[in-house]
């Protein structure tokens, strides 16, 4: 009987202390959501149209980066309708954005960063 009890407790135990890591984890997630990255206005705004080196509905982020600029991009993702035309596009499909400054420079760094090497 005795046995059994401390078996109990043990898991008891065990099962406590791993809820309490869990909850820690979670603080952690919720620490970095806080923070603005590029990825994650990436994951928020741009995946269910553009992949990073995949052609989905729009064009990959690689070919993005490997043939605009930085101001480019930023004018792209404010303007779709009117940038799209410089750029020779017939039609625009992608919708207008307004995003905060941080998180319009952040997903631009993170567009220009799949860059393929050796490109200008
Ligand atoms: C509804 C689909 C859709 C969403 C969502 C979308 N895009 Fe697009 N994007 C497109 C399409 C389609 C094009 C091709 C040009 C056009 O249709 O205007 C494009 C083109 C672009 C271009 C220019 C491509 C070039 O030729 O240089 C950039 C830059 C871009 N998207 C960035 C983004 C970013 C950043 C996000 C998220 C904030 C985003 N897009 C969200 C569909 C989308």
């Amino acid at each position: 009987m005795i046995v059994v009890m401390k078996k109990i407790i043990i898991i008891f135990v065990l099962g406590y202390s791993l809820l309490l890591a869990n909850g820690d984890l979670s603080e952690k997630k919720i620490a970095t959501q806080k923070s603005i990255t590029g990825k994650k206005v990436f994951e928020t705004y741009c995946w269910g149209c553009h992949h990073q080196t995949a052609v989905a509905f729009g064009p990959p982020f690689s070919e993005i980066a490997s043939k605009r600029n930085r101001e480019e991009i930023t004018a792209m993702i404010t303007d779709p309708a009117a940038v799209s035309k410089l750029f020779g596009y017939k039609r625009n499909a992608m919708p207008p954005f307004t995003l905060s400054t941080e998180e319009l420079k952040a997903i631009t760094e993170y567009i220009l960063s799949y860059k393929p090497k050796g490109s200008k």
